[in-house]
């Protein structure tokens, strides 16, 4: 045997080893896509990794400590299309470090602090689109050997040591270059020389970042006859001098946007004056950009003189409080204006503005009138306006609306009904404080909405007409709104268009089976954050193109029957996280369709039981429905256990009274009755029986005996037994008195039942029903037996009248007499009394 040290002392060593073996070692770098795109950031690696498929597409090396580059570095990879070789400590890349890269269409080298660069060392390249060089070192555009690169686009080279605008020579070689990123470099001034080369390619459509270098001089005319798409100019000055000047030097300028500004946390120029912009006058701008300036002087407005022919205009955070109105004679067709914090809402009548975007502004509190006739595009959000009368065309003066936005403001009160406003196609009310939107169909006039947003407008539907008129309605947003009975009533009926409807967070617990008839297109429907018990609440039939259906955060137990087959085939997806599930064998087919629509439901495996001690916190999924066929073997057993003992008992009770009654009748057999009647009534019809019953039959003539429990049964016996000795063994007759206590009265249905037996026993004796009052048909239907008999035998209807009573009574005693024996000195008695009788009545 080995000593257990010394077999520790080689196993050990052993498992380390295979452990190496294990494939994962070999290869530590991340496969995104496999064959294709290939992650090793931050891997300590010293050498581009060889173990990496050849066909790889994307290769990220970042922050690997890889310092230089030799030739012909990447040959393994021919396919490469994107290198990101940011921050990999690169002092040095060779002659045909990327030789062979014939696809590489993204070159990043961002943060390598480069000493020595090749003058071959970007050679090969042939399809380089994008090449990043910010932070390298890069002290001068000339230098940098890209000039072979015909096929450059955007060249990034920000954050560098650049201080000369000196654009080379070879950029004549590049005819695609849009983009040339000079953010934050020494830039001081620029020459009419330095642009010397974008004179020479009219064509070229280049956008420019100069943003963050310290410009001081911009030669007079350098930009004469120049033509850029875009240039870009923030926090670039010291002065407003300074910036005045650089302005003017861009005289003769053609440029589709031009951007000026200040960084949020770099603002450092003061007391704008109107003359800062009116070198602008010089130059032509279809779109302008401000962004952070602030300390205006009170004429702001005149600021904006040399930009009235601009088209856009775009204006972010500048302290415009002061201004209150735009010239008329603006020709400007689009107007941004965020967070700029105006004191009030500017007057605006621009007959060519289009699109105007107001929003975040702080400190204003109410929309005034404007008059823009061209206006299409109108976004108000995030203002905190108050809305009066929304909305209709005087408020704006357009006819020709498409876009409305009125999000996140305050109080917006529905009082017109979008008059003139046919052309809306999109309106966005959400997180406003919608008023009086519930009375009348305010969106009646809406023919061509297409997207509808009142999510969270604290709407309460009640109308059911609130959404007609929307017929090409597509999209309805509605979530955080509440319905009437949190019931869903069919609300919808108009919109017959829509493809997607958000409800969650409505507080629904019920749908109307209509609901959703008219919404044969809808694709999606989101109804989480509800409170419905059972996924079978919606009705499914009609929506035969749903595919996305979210019943997540509701209380779903499960579905109540086979309603789910009308489940839409279509659907996709369907989200049911964050429900109530019961996993109780009850529900296994529910369960079992879960499972079924596994491929579909989101986030299968998070599926947790709510419900049955057991299970509570486990998968649905780990549900099994074997355990309930188990369960139903030993529920059956049980079952017929009880069943079994059950019918026995129930036997034995009933063979009791047989028994007893067998007996009884053996004892009493010998037809010596005591009573000629036994009477059968409920408590509450005790005053006619004690006053009309027993006065008449028992003082009439022939007098008749009646057995009446209050009076003839026997102390301290069990009525059961009272009922069936003294009652009915003593007595030829049984009459029952029916009225609606009777019906209603447990107790006495029993009695009769137990006649029932008797009457059985002794076919001859008879049974009288006696009808107090009118019964209601379908009362005395619940009593089958009953009525049975009361349609079969003939029975005495009680009348409260002189002739009625006179009947009645003859026919009871005409009955009562069937079968009577007498005895002679009755009969004489009986003679005698008769004619008193008759003549008392
Ligand atoms: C990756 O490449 C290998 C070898 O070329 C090949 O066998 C494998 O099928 C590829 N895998 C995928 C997902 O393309
Ligand atoms: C110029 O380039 C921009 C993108 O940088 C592009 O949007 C625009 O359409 C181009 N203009 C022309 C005339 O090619
Ligand atoms: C515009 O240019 C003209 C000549 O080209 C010059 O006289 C004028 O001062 C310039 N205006 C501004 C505001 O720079
Ligand atoms: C705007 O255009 C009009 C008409 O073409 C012209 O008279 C006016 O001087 C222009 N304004 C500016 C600031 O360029
Ligand atoms: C509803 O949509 C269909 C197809 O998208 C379109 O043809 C029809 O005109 C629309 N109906 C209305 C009333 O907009
Ligand atoms: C449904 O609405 C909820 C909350 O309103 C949201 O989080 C969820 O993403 C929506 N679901 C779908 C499928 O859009
Ligand atoms: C339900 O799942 C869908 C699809 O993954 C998702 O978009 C939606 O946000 C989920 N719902 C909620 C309330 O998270
Ligand atoms: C029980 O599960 C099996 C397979 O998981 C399935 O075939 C069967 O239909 C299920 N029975 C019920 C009653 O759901």
């Amino acid at each position: 045997m080995m000593p257990p040290t010394r077999l520790a002392g080689t196993l050990i060593p052993a498992m380390a080893f295979l452990s190496c073996l294990r494939p994962e070692s070999w290869d530590p770098c991340v496969q995104v896509v496999p064959n294709t795109t290939y992650q090793c950031m931050e891997l300590n690696l010293y050498k581009i990794p060889d173990n990496i498929p050849k066909s790889t597409k994307k290769l990220d090396l970042s922050f690997n400590p890889l310092r230089r580059l030799g030739s012909h570095s990447f040959s393994n990879f021919p396919e490469l299309q994107v290198l990101d070789l940011s921050r990999c400590e690169i002092q040095m890349i060779e002659d045909d470090a990327y030789q062979g890269l014939n696809h590489l269409s993204t070159l990043i080298l961002t943060g390598n602090p480069i000493q020595k660069l090749a003058l071959g060392a970007f050679s090969g390249l042939s399809s380089l689109q994008t090449l990043v060089a910010v932070e390298t070192n890069l002290a001068s555009l000339e230098d940098f050997p890209i000039g072979h690169l015909k096929t450059l686009k955007e060249l990034n080279v920000a954050h560098n040591l650049i201080h000369s605008f000196q654009l080379p020579e070879y950029f004549s070689n590049m005819p695609h270059l849009e983009h040339l990123d000079l953010f934050n470099n020494k830039i001081q001034n620029i020459y009419h020389k330095d642009l010397h080369v974008l004179r020479q390619m009219p064509l070229i459509n280049l956008s420019l970042d100069l943003s963050l270098n310290p410009l001081d001089f911009i030669q007079p005319g350098a930009f004469k006859e120049i033509k850029l798409n875009e240039l870009t100019l923030r926090s670039n000055f010291d002065s407003i001098d300074v910036m005045k000047t650089c302005i003017e030097g861009l005289a003769g300028l053609k440029i589709n946007r031009l951007v000026l500004g200040q960084f949020k946390n770099e603002r450092n120029l003061k007391r704008f004056d109107k003359s800062v912009l009116e070198g602008l006058c010089n130059m032509t701008i279809e779109e302008f950009r401000a962004a952070h300036f602030d300390d205006f002087s009170e004429d702001s407005i005149d600021l904006f003189n040399c930009l009235a022919n601009v088209s856009k205009i775009s204006l972010v955070s500048l302290d415009l409080s002061e201004l209150k109105s735009f010239p008329k004679s603006f020709r400007w067709q689009a107007l941004e204006s965020v967070k700029c914090n105006f004191e009030q809402f500017p007057t605006l009548e621009l007959p060519s503005l289009k699109r105007l975007v107001f929003t975040s502004n702080r400190g204003l509190n109410s929309f005034t009138e404007v008059k823009l006739p061209s206006l299409e595009f109108l976004d108000l959000s995030r203002n905190g306006l108050s809305f009066k009368g929304c909305c209709s065309w005087r408020d704006l003066e357009t006819t020709r609306l498409k876009h409305l936005d009125l999000s996140f403001n305050d109080v917006i009160t529905m009082s017109s009904n979008f008059m003139g406003l046919e052309q809306l196609e999109y309106l966005d009310f959400q997180h406003s404080n919608l008023k009086q939107g519930n009375d009348f169909p305010v969106f009646l006039s809406l023919k061509n909405l297409r997207y509808l947003d009142i999510s969270y407008t604290n709407t309460r539907v009640v109308f059911h007409g609130v959404f007609d008129g929307l017929v090409s309605l597509q999209v309805l947003k509605m979530a955080g709104n509440s319905f009437k009975d949190n019931s869903l009533p069919n609300v919808f009926r108009a919109l017959t268009n829509l493809t997607s409807l958000d409800l969650s967070k409505c507080q629904l617990e019920q749908v109307s089976q209509e609901a959703f008839y008219s919404l044969p297109r809808l694709r999606l429907l989101n109804m989480s954050y509800n409170n419905l018990l059972s996924l079978d609440t919606l009705p499914y039939k009609p929506l035969h193109s749903l595919q996305i259906l979210d019943c997540s955060f509701n209380r779903i137990v499960a579905s109540k029957g086979q309603e789910l087959q009308h489940f839409p085939s279509s659907l996709a997806s369907l989200n049911l996280t964050q429900n109530d599930f019961a996993c109780v064998c009850e529900h296994q087919s529910f369960l079992q369709w879960v499972k079924d629509q596994r491929d579909i439901l989101v986030d299968v495996e998070q599926l947790v039981c709510a419900k049955s001690s057991d299970m509570q916190g486990m998968p649905v999924l780990s549900f099994r429905n074997a355990t309930c066929q188990m369960n139903k073997t030993i529920i059956g057993i049980s079952v017929f256990a009880v069943l079994t003992v059950s019918v026995v008992v129930v036997l034995v009770y009933k063979f009791y009274f047989h028994l007893m009654l067998l007996a009884g009748c053996k004892k009493y057999g010998k037809g010596e009755s005591t009573y000629d009647a036994f009477v059968i009534y409920s408590s509450h019809d005790e005053d006619w029986v004690r006053n009309e019953l027993v006065k008449n039959l028992e003082e009439g003539v022939p007098p008749f005996q009646l057995c009446l429990h209050y009076r003839d049964f026997i102390p301290g016996v069990a009525i059961a037994a009272n009922i069936i000795q003294e009652g009915f063994h003593k007595s030829r007759k049984v009459i029952v008195v029916v009225s609606q206590h009777f019906i209603q009265s447990r107790w006495c249905i029993f009695e009769y039942e137990i006649a029932q037996t008797w009457q059985f026993l002794n076919s001859h004796a008879g049974i009288i029903f006696i009808v107090l009052q009118k019964l209601e048909k379908s009362l005395l239907r619940q009593q089958v037996e009953l009525y049975r008999l009361l349609s079969r035998n003939t029975y005495l209807e009680w009348e409260d009248s002189v002739l009625g009573r006179h009947i009645f009574w003859r026919r009871l005693r005409k009955a009562l007499l069937d079968g009577k024996t007498w005895s002679p000195e009755e009969t004489a008695d009986a003679e005698s009394n008769q004619h008193d009788a008759e003549n008392s009545t």
